[in-house]
């Protein structure tokens, strides 16, 4: 890429990877990834014994259909149109990982139109959960590039902070905006990660429909799975 002014989104990813991490990045994700098991209700997490990056996010922002591009199989956390589709923590795995750790496909949050007492239900569930697990080494929040941080995204961030929980916001649908509203939003988001004390200082902008930013959320994630951040 040339780095000129309307590279910056990508650019501001591209410089934080060195060629060895976006290696290490695919090596990762070039494992057959598989389901391991839908959470309904905490008593049934695996056993903390390994880390586990969660992705968190508004209803419909993109977390399954992200996941699906990080792991390179369409079909296998399953997405839809219809909001309010991931109900359960969804755990994914890869065999021959070493170190293992789990990928977390959770329901979204904020969707206003469903019933109150599942509402209710996946709101438990996702406090519990981002509250309560020692293994949780980040939170990938998706923030949909269209939109930026909204207050539903900042409750949860608060929740984190006050929790300790490290997260970083991740841009999702890119390719529906221009590159220039796109570094715009970047620096929004970066602005109101701020005064977060357990955001992580990054902005990843990224597209399941283009592959932008894939390469460089999956070089992220082996970084913070093998303790390099
Ligand atoms: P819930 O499980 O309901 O919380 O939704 P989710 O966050 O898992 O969203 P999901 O992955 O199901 O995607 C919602 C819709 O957005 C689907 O129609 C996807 O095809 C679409 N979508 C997701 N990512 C992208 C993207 O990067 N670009 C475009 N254009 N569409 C996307
Ligand atoms: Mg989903």
């Amino acid at each position: 890429m040339s780095g000129g002014p309307d590279d910056s989104a990508a650019g501001a990813a591209e410089a934080a990877f060195s060629a060895d991490d976006l290696a290490l990045g695919e090596r990762v994700f070039t494992q057959d990834w598989m389901f391991l098991k839908s959470v309904p209700a905490l008593e049934h997490l695996p056993e903390a014994d390994r880390a586990e990056i969660a992705f968190a996010g508004r209803s419909n922002v993109g977390k399954s259909t992200l996941i699906n591009a990080v792991v390179g199989k369409k079909g296998l956390a399953r997405a839809s149109n219809t909001p309010g589709r991931t109900q359960e923590l969804n755990y994914f795995r890869a065999t021959n990982l070493n170190p293992s750790f789990y990928i977390v496909d959770m329901p979204g949050y904020g969707y206003a139109k469903a019933p109150k007492s599942l509402v209710e239900a996946w709101t438990r569930l996702v406090r519990d959960y981002l509250r309560g697990r020692p293994t949780l080494a980040r939170v990938i929040l998706l923030i949909d590039a269209r939109h930026g941080i909204k207050t539903v995204d900042k409750g949860i961030m608060d929740l984190l902070d006050e929790a300790a929980v490290s997260y970083q916001c991740v841009l999702t649908k890119a390719d529906k905006i221009s590159e220039r509203a796109l570094s715009h939003v970047v620096a929004d988001t970066l602005k109101g990660i701020e005064r977060h004390a357990a955001a992580f200082p990054e902005v990843l902008a990224t597209s399941s429909e283009t592959g932008l930013g894939i390469g460089e959320l999956r070089a992220r994630i082996a970084r913070i799975v093998t303790d390099r951040g």
